[in-house]
């Protein structure tokens, strides 16, 4: 079956829509996209995009992170554009986040033909955006802008290998990272094109959409501890359940979020002993919380203390919570915001909307390094990291178009 439907459009929509069919067969089996880093599937992806790369007449690497870049020189000491997402998808995920923006760049690039650029231009294929392999993510951008924690290598996937044992065996340099950070005096910026993962401009009937800001995210580990005792005897009011605390617990987070505005999720849970017949004794659970505004986050994640402390006491348990990870909302360059938004309207004739991005992205870690910016494109029904996801092509077109119209703007503003 085919994991993208046919339209009728837009060329370069077309050979997207292809492209990224072709490649969304370099994934473990199972239904959509399951392609995590460092494996056979990441390798038979790279194998692919170097194509798209070398189509678009890029001089191909991979650097000790596992990046796949294609790069495009331009004047000697002009600085470079950087255009890139991941190849990585979510198990069963979909054929679009992360890769259709790689594709996109390539066919921008294509789209600009042998013109030649004031700046030199990079589309990057990053390794492990998703973080589903690893407890970590955003090993690529993070190398580029300094940040990388070193560390993050030790850490192990379910099968106990090591991130800095699978970046070796994939041909990459774990060692070799903490070189690849780059001059920031040498990047003119960063952009993304992406799939919305939200029904904001479906709703708004708008192909394509500018970036405001990516949110910020924080994630809590909570540790609750009952007692188990025997189902049918232990009397109700008698009771130290973990599980009613969790209850009550994930019902507390939902309703702050929503009462916020922002957006909190318990994802995680496990329950010990997890039998039939016992009151549960213990339950592991993640808390994370997302917001455009730092502030709203950090005043939420200050309030999960005392929401557990009063939980605790009203179900006779105790409850720890430890933040684990903290990453602050990153706000798109208004400069390449304005020339995103001028090149929509040169591409579709209508201005674009502009929206903040709940999901996290390669972009939030490039922040660092450079001034980043977004470009969205339509996603039916709001749906993502599922096999149902879909962009069309004549909106991948005209995210194509964009792109070529922005570099071409850049090009000349140079
Ligand atoms: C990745 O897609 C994330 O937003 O966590
Ligand atoms: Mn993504
Ligand atoms: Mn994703």
């Amino acid at each position: 079956m085919d994991l993208i439907r046919k339209d009728q459009v837009h060329e370069s929509g077309a050979v997207a829509q292809e492209r990224l069919e072709t490649i969304a067969k370099a994934s473990e089996p199972g239904p959509g996209v399951s392609r995590l880093p460092f494996g056979p599937e990441h390798e038979a992806a790279l194998e692919i995009i170097a194509g798209w790369m070398n189509q678009a007449d890029c001089t191909v690497t991979r650097d000790a992170a596992g990046t796949l870049i294609g790069r495009r020189a331009g004047p000697a000491g002009a600085p470079t554009l950087l255009i890139g997402s991941h190849q990585d998808s979510v198990r069963h995920g979909g054929a679009f986040d992360g890769i259709m923006g790689v594709a996109l760049g390539c066919l921008a690039l294509e789209a600009l033909g042998d013109r030649a650029l004031p700046f030199a231009v990079e589309v990057l294929a990053f390794a492990d955006e998703e973080g589903v392999r690893f407890p970590t993510a955003l090993i690529g951008p993070r190398a580029l802008a300094g940040t990388l924690d070193q560390g993050v290598f030790a850490m192990v996937d379910k099968a106990g290998v090591s991130l800095g044992a699978a970046l070796k065996a994939f041909g990459g340099d774990p060692e070799g990272t903490a070189a690849l950070a780059c001059d920031p005096a040498t990047i003119a910026g960063y952009l993304e094109l992406h799939i919305e993962q939200g029904p904001v401009l479906e709703a708004a009937d708008k192909p394509l959409g500018v970036v405001t800001a990516i949110s910020g995210i924080e994630r809590h580990r909570v540790t609750i501890t009952g007692e188990a005792g025997h189902a049918g005897t232990v009397l109700m009011e008698m009771r130290h359940d973990a599980l009613l605390a969790a209850s009550d617990l994930v019902r507390g987070v939902h309703d702050m979020a929503r009462d916020q505005g922002i957006r909190a999720t318990v994802g995680q849970l496990d329950i010990s002993p997890n039998v039939v017949n016992a009151i549960p004794a213990r339950i592991d659970l993640t808390i994370e919380i997302r917001a455009a505004e730092d502030p709203a986050r950090t005043a939420m994640g200050a309030a999960l203390s005392p929401l557990c402390a009063q939980i605790a006491e009203a179900t006779a348990t105790q409850i720890e919570i430890e933040k684990t990870y903290a990453q602050p909302a990153q706000a798109c360059d208004a400069g390449l915001r304005e020339g995103l938004a001028a090149a929509v309207r040169t591409a579709t004739g209508a201005p674009a909307p502009e929206l903040p991005s709940g999901a996290t992205h390669d972009a939030s870690a490039m922040a660092d390094l450079c001034p980043i910016a977004m470009l969205f494109v339509r996603c039916k029904g709001g749906i993502s990291h599922n096999p149902a996801e879909y962009a069309s092509a004549g909106d991948m077109g005209a995210a194509v178009d964009a792109l070529a119209a922005f570099l071409s703007g850049f090009c000349s503003n140079a």
